[in-house]
């Protein structure tokens, strides 16, 4: 009878230790779930994130009329200096059927290698592609300049 008092009362403390430690446990949990709650929107707020594509002016676009792709951005330089003024950035593929774009120089306009349609600097359709479908103005991308790093803004 002793021995089982004895159980007894340990089987009390255990459990009385047990709850205890629950009972904290818990409570600290409780206290957290506003916040895990509260802050379910702020897995949207990644928000805005532009893609921004470089191109190095001390190696490439040195002369008027030359061109280049990069990451798929087209880059023209239009004048000189490195002012962001000097330059266009559009897409580098057609909106038609994703030809690639060129800037030809002599004729101061963007066309597709795939079906020839033509664009402005600025992106403007001039003209439609020759297999009879039709194309859309093109994107057209901010540009910055810093030291010989020209930037395009993807948004
Ligand atoms: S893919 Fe450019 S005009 Fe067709």
């Amino acid at each position: 009878m002793e021995r089982n008092e004895f159980i007894k009362s340990l089987g009390l403390g255990i459990a009385l230790v047990c709850t205890g430690s629950c009972m904290s446990g818990c409570g600290g949990s409780k206290s957290d779930d506003p916040a895990p709650g509260g802050g379910g929107g702020g897995g949207g707020g990644g928000g805005n994130t532009n893609t921004k594509v470089n191109i190095d002016l001390a190696s490439q676009l040195l002369s008027v009329g030359s061109f280049a792709t990069v990451s798929g951005v087209l880059f023209v330089r239009l004048a000189t200096g490195n002012a962001a003024s000097s330059f266009t950035a559009t897409q580098a593929t057609c909106p038609h059927q994703g030809g690639a774009l060129n800037w030809i120089a002599a004729s101061n306009l963007i066309q597709c290698a795939l079906h020839s349609s033509q664009y402005t600097a600025g992106g403007a359709i001039l003209k439609q592609p020759n297999d009879g479908g039709s194309t859309a103005a093109l994107k057209v991308y901010s540009l910055a300049v810093s030291g010989t790093t020209l930037t395009a803004t993807l948004s």
